[in-house]
């Protein structure tokens, strides 16, 4: 298990590239499955999430190239109809394979997906929508098994706008027989990125990027191209850590409107920002102001996914600032450890907390219990006094590509040990 090791209280100076979402890359990759030919995905992150997704689709029978940020993929003799368990445990998302393999074979058996360090997070919004386009779901000793004889298009209304039900299902109805209409559907940009590249493969979706969504089933897909959209989560990420360890940051590659609550909380935060077409430079005053709440909710609120990043902002930021992540039932694991770093955080429920700021946070040995989470405790880490040590940099390593290189272009000091 890799560790990263920084010495912190250097500023962050110089320019980004983001990357490809990897939010938008799993899915369009479970995509490339629907057209039975060829995919040419640009600008894929080369993360280890994205390794998974690719060994699913060459378990599945599919051949992938990769060259650069290209990936090529064959679709033409997909046939094995099973997800391997230790694939599904890597990667929770494996679910998303669901809907395009019931399309083009009828028929699919994974692992239960089960719970993850941030809570139960259950599939039933998933499988009660499966069940209304005709699919049998038989579950026995942790595999579920769907099947079908067509896939029918049908009116679904998500009782919660689920990110991953709403592209399983948009998956499945793409080839389904007639018209499928969804309603309270997420509106995260990587889904309507997904829907892009579907469209581009010849897909009838109409109200793409809204909470309607209608998809009137097609015979066939062909072959396609698409680039991958820009990373939200990446580039806030990186606008958290230059805020907390100072400096100025150009980050290319972006799209601003996609980061709009987070630019609002920064600005209120003191932090200088400006947007271009394509670009975001952000710096950091000398002293930050916490803004009193922040909550999580469904885009185009403040994601989940910045929570924990924006948690370990606030410990070093003047004055209090309240919390309620209103998305995952317990994503707070971050937490124990910015207390080691000597962050001032009480947790109030699972998922409300008070950050009162600290003037300095002191480095220690902590541990990276989960992606975001991992990325929160770099944060802390970078802008902390003496050496901070984050054990478990795999959960980084699946959603952010060479962060070590980018942030010793930075100026920062942080080193990877195997
Ligand atoms: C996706 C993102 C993840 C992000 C999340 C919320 C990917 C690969 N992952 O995850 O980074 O944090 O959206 O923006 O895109 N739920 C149910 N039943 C279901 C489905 C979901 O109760 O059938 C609950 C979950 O437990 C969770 C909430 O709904 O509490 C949101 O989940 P969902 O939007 O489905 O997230 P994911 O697609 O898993």
């Amino acid at each position: 298990m890799g560790e990263y090791v920084i010495t912190g209280s250097k500023k962050l100076k110089g320019t980004i590239t983001v990357n490809g979402s990897k939010n938008a890359v799993l899915p369009i990759l479970a995509a490339s499955l629907l057209n039975g030919s060829l995919s040419v995905l640009e600008n894929c992150p080369d993360i280890s999430d994205t390794k998974t997704a690719v060994e699913i689709l060459q378990h599945i029978g599919c051949a992938v190239e990769r060259e650069n940020k290209t990936m090529i993929v064959n679709s033409s003799s997909a046939c094995n109809t099973e997800i391997p368990t230790e694939l599904v445990k890597k990667m929770r998302s494996s679910i998303i394979f669901t809907g395009p393999l019931l399309s083009r074979a009828k028929k699919v058996k994974l692992t239960y997906p089960g719970g993850c360090e941030l809570g139960k997070r259950p599939i039933d919004i998933h499988l009660s929508a499966f069940k209304k386009m005709g699919v049998n779901i038989t579950e026995e000793n942790d595999i579920i098994t769907f099947s079908c004889e067509k896939l029918k298009g049908c009116d679904i209304a998500f009782d919660f706008p689920s990110v991953g039900a709403t592209e399983n299902i948009i998956l499945a109805a793409v080839l389904a027989e007639g018209v499928t209409n969804l309603s309270n559907c997420a509106r995260e940009p990587e889904i309507a990125d997904m829907c892009r590249y579907l469209v581009k493969a010849g897909a009838k979706i109409d109200g793409i990027g809204s909470s309607d969504i209608t998809i009137t089933g097609v015979k066939k897909l062909h072959p396609a191209t698409h680039s991958i959209v820009p990373d939200r989560i990446e580039a806030g990420t990186y606008m958290i850590m230059t805020a907390a360890a100072g400096g100025k940051v150009l980050l290319k590659n972006t799209v601003s409107h996609h980061l709009k609550p987070l630019i609002e909380i920064l600005s209120k935060m003191g932090c200088k920002i400006q947007l271009s077409t394509s670009s975001i430079s952000i710096k950091a005053p000398s002293v930050l102001e916490n803004v009193p709440f922040i909550q999580t909710l469904p885009y185009p609120g403040i994601p989940t996914d910045l929570q924990p990043q924006l948690t370990a902002l606030s410990a070093v930021s003047k004055g209090m600032c309240r919390f309620d992540e209103t998305i995952f039932e317990s994503r707070t694991a971050h937490i124990g450890e910015l207390l080691k770093l000597g962050a001032d955080i009480s947790l109030k429920s699972g998922t409300e907390f008070v950050v009162n700021g600290v003037t300095r946070l002191k480095g220690n040995e902590v541990f990276a219990k989960d992606l975001r989470g991992g990325a929160a405790l770099i944060t802390a880490g970078l802008c902390a006094d003496g050496t901070t040590i984050i054990k478990n940099s795999c959960h980084v390593e699946r959603g952010y590509e060479n962060i070590v290189e980018n942030l010793l272009n930075l100026g920062a000091n942080i080193t990877l040990k195997n």
